[in-house]
C-alpha cells in the first residue's frame, strides 16, 4: 500500500520555507515531482528554482490554504501538468501566543481556519482524485504540541494541532482501507521561520511543558520522505515525545502534576 516516491506527483503546502521546503527537497531527491505551493508566491518560485537546478521537476503555485478555490486551483495545475497527484502534505501552521485570558476571539477564529480547516478544505479537493486512483498517500503536519499538552501560552496552536493529529487518526482509518495512507508529522522544535507565523498577545509567558531537542529542517523532509515510503502514521522528530506520551497515557493525572510542580 504505501507509494513508491519515484515519478509520484506530490503536492505540498506552505512548500516556500521550513519543513514543507525541505519535504519538497526530500521528495524530489527521490524522483518524486512536486507542485510547491505556498502563500508567498516568491518563495514557491525560489523552492521550484532550486529543485530545478538540482535536476528535479517541479512547478510552483501561489495558494492560500485558508481559500477553498487557490486548493482546487493547486489540484488542477497538478493533473494538468503532470497527469496526477499521489501524495498530498498539509504543512501549514501558525500561532497566537499569549496569556489564555488576552487570545481575541478572532485569533482562535484565524488559527483554526489555517490550522485545521485547511486540512478539511485539502481532502474536499484531494481526497476524490486519491479515492479514484484508490492510490495515494496524505501527510498532515502536526506537532508534538499536538500529542501533550505542550504549553497554556499558545492554547489555539495546541488545540488545533491535536484535532489534526485526531483527524489523521480517524482519516487513516477510512484511507487505508481504500489504498491510502496517512501519516501525521508531530515534530518538535525544528529550526524554520516559525517565528514569522507567531502573532503575540499581552505579556510573555515563561517557558512551560515539555523541552525536545531542535534539529534542522532538512532532517525532518527525510524523516518525512522514510515515513511515507515506509506507510508509518507517526512522525516524530524527537523520541523523547514517544517516552512522554506513553507517560500522559498511563496516569494523565500524575502527568499534569509533574508538569505544573514547578511553574510559578
Ligand atoms: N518549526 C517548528 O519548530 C515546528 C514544530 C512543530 C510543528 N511545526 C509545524 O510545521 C509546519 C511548517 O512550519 P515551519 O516551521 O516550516 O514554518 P515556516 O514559517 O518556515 O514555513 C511556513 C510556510 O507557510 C507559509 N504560509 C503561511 N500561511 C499560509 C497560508 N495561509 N497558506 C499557504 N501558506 C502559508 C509561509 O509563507 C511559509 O513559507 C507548521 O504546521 C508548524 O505548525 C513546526
Amino acid at each position: 500500500m504505501s507509494i513508491d516516491l519515484h515519478n509520484a506527483v506530490a503536492v505540498v503546502t506552505g512548500a516556500g520555507s521550513g519543513i514543507g521546503r525541505a519535504a519538497a527537497h526530500a521528495f524530489a531527491r527521490r524522483g518524486a515531482r512536486v507542485v510547491v505551493t505556498d502563500l508567498d508566491a516568491q518563495r514557491a518560485h525560489a523552492v521550484v528554482e532550486e529543485l530545478g537546478a538540482l535536476g528535479g521537476e517541479a512547478v510552483a503555485a501561489a495558494c492560500d490554504v485558508t481559500v477553498i478555490d487557490d486548493l482546487q486551483a493547486v489540484r488542477d495545475l497538478a493533473l494538468h501538468r503532470f497527469g496526477r497527484v499521489d501524495l498530498v502534505m498539509n504543512n501549514v501552521g501558525i500561532l497566537a501566543v499569549g496569556p489564555v485570558e488576552d487570545i481575541p476571539l478572532e485569533a482562535w477564529q484565524r488559527v483554526i481556519d489555517v490550522n485545521l480547516l485547511s486540512v478539511v478544505r485539502s481532502n474536499l479537493v484531494f481526497l476524490p482524485v486519491l479515492l479514484e486512483q484508490g492510490a495515494g498517500h496524505v501527510v498532515n503536519t502536526a506537532s508534538t504540541a499536538g500529542l501533550l499538552p505542550y504549553g497554556y501560552d499558545r492554547l489555539p496552536y495546541t488545540a488545533t494541532k491535536h484535532a489534526v493529529v485526531g483527524l489523521s487518526e480517524a482519516l487513516a482509518l477510512y484511507l487505508r482501507p481504500r489504498g491510502i495512507g496517512v501519516s501525521c508529522l508531530c515534530p518538535a522544535g525544528v529550526a524554520t521561520n516559525i517565528v514569522e507565523q507567531i502573532t503575540f498577545y499581552g505579556e510573555p509567558a515563561p517557558p512551560q511543558g515539555p523541552a525536545f531537542p531542535v534539529v534542522d529542517a532538512e532532517s525532518v523532509g527525510e524523516l518525512v520522505a522514510d515515513g511515507v515510503s515506509e506507510n508509518r502514521f507517526l512522525i516524530l522528530t524527537a523520541q523523547e515525545a514517544a517516552a512522554e506520551l506513553r507517560e500522559l497515557g498511563a496516569d494523565v493525572d500524575h502527568y499534569l502534576s509533574r508538569l505544573t510542580k514547578d511553574m510559578p
